[in-house]
């Protein structure tokens, strides 16, 4: 056991956390500089702010309960096509993409550092099997998806990665084991997002995961901007003249990756932050919306509505809340870096989750009642960064193509569905194309036989596809 640094100790006094001193003081030093260095990335002051708030219900700074009162529909939108002049629109916004993917203007980022508790696969969520006729995982989607994009652009088209403490290894070994799905190596970049600690709500500490680690788990979606910071990844961007991030999930196989119409509408309107959304199914469906709120894009989170508010309608008879957000965005490079030099961290949120955590017997203990949580969760969400931008767009999607996301183990958002989804999408192309498949055969058409459906017309009238070498069951 080594001294403890005088500062630390006053800090760690100062704030009220006694079991990290206790801790700290008893370790022998080669644990001891391993929790110190946890200790050192803590900002005490803001997590004592966020549990004083937590606990005395005090609303914090994320939390204006008056927000859907003032919220209205959104305004710089851009609809579905209904017309010949809409879907010219829509045309002409697919070429100023493409021209952008061309240029080398545009990078691809996955966020794929969730933990994935509602799904319950033991893996990184991208390594789900997610093909319904073969076990083509949600990364291969993403990988083929790239691969097709790069040839079909002759572009370098990046493709970034963010992984957690809990997925990296894991996701790295994967994509070796995959030979990268066929992508150059060096054209996938992994790199590693924030952690925050859980504090136990009773007391305001810090709870520990063992004798010599603080709990932590990943700070969120959110965290993607200070992790791409870390990582110089905005500045290497900006060198390479990468002017623009596309940004999705990696719980939705039928995302459109590198989307050029998003992306054309994006530069047409010279948006530092677009927005896929897709109109909810219903006022009660359990989505976050889009909405302008006191002149800014935000967020409401269905949770944060009576159903009578998620119903509501504006004087001209519009549904305030229908654009459901599909966590499918454009980023302007140069808006991440102007969140960055802010030095304004996106808001945190809190949750109350049951943590198991290292207690002063020093036993491991798992809290389990659902009613009484012991511990504050922390994280920061990627949407925050919609009203801190000054130009916004918002542009709708086609629900059934583009949305299709596995959350759930079974029911709604669940593999069921969303390769269910896949199939359909599938069976429409070969509709279109001219080829009528028994509705009973399952199908899955790899990204690489094709990206849509005109493609798919075109490659099986060419004679470069045959139906044979379509996946069927
Ligand atoms: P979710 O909000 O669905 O969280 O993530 P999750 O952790 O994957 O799943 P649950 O809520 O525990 O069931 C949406 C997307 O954001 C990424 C996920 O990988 C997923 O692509 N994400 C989420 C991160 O990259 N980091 C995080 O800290 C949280």
């Amino acid at each position: 056991m080594s001294q403890l640094p005088h500062e630390i100790a006053h800090t760690l006094t100062h704030f009220q956390q006694p079991q990290l001193v206790l801790a700290l003081q008893t370790l022998p030093p080669e644990q001891q500089r391993q929790l110190l260095d946890q200790i050192q990335t803590v900002d005490f002051p803001m997590l004592r702010g966020i549990w004083q708030s937590a606990v005395s219900e005090t609303p914090s700074a994320t939390s204006d309960t008056d927000r859907p009162a003032r919220a209205r529909a959104p305004g710089n939108v851009v609809r579905q096509p209904g017309s010949t002049s809409d879907a010219e629109e829509w045309a002409n916004a697919g070429r100023v993409g493409e021209q952008a993917l061309r240029a080398g203007a545009v990078a691809i980022i996955t966020v794929a550092g969730g933990q994935g508790t509602r799904l319950g696969f033991e893996h990184p969520k991208g390594m789900f099997p997610i093909g319904p006729v073969t076990d083509r995982t949600l990364f291969q989607v993403f990988a083929e998806q790239i691969l097709a994009r790069r040839n079909r652009y002759q572009a370098a088209i990046p493709w970034l990665i963010m992984t957690s403490d809990a997925t990296h290894a894991e996701t790295v070994t994967f994509f070796r084991a995959n030979r990268f799905f066929g992508l150059d190596e060096t054209s996938v970049v992994f790199f590693q997002q924030g952690n925050l600690p859980a504090i136990d709500a009773a007391t305001g500490e810090l709870l520990l995961a063992g004798p010599a680690d603080l709990a932590l788990s990943p700070d969120g979606h959110g965290g993607l901007v200070m992790a791409l910071q870390n990582a110089g990844l905005i500045a290497r961007m900006q060198h390479d003249g990468i002017q623009h991030l596309f940004y999705h999930q990696v719980d939705n196989p039928t995302a459109i990756i590198a989307d050029p119409a998003l992306i054309g509408f994006h530069c047409l309107r010279q948006s530092q932050l677009t927005t896929c959304v897709v109109c909810k199914t219903s006022p009660t469906e359990r989505m976050g919306v889009l909405v302008d709120v006191d002149g800014h894009t935000e967020i409401i989170e269905y949770s944060e509505l009576t159903p009578e508010q998620a119903a509501g309608h504006d004087e001209s008879g519009q549904w305030i809340f229908w654009a459901g957000n599909t966590a499918i965005h454009v980023f302007d490079v140069a808006f991440l870096h102007h969140l960055t030099q802010k030095g304004s961290q996106l808001p945190i949120h809190v949750a109350r989750k049951n943590v198991a955590f290292f207690n002063s017997a020093g036993v491991l203990e798992q809290p389990s009642d659902p009613g009484r949580p012991n511990a504050i969760k922390l994280e920061r969400f990627i949407f925050d960064a919609l009203p801190l931008a000054t130009r916004t767009l918002i542009v709708e999607g086609d629900r059934q193509r583009e949305f299709n996301p596995v959350k759930n183990k079974s029911g709604n958002d669940s593999a069921a569905t969303s390769q269910a989804a896949l199939n359909r999408i599938a069976h429409q192309w070969l509709q279109t194309a001219g080829y009528s498949i028994p509705s009973d055969r399952i199908v899955e058409i790899s990204p690489l036989q094709a990206l849509d459906h005109m493609e798919l017309q075109q490659r099986l009238t060419a004679g470069i596809l045959n139906l044979n070498e379509i996946r069927m069951k």
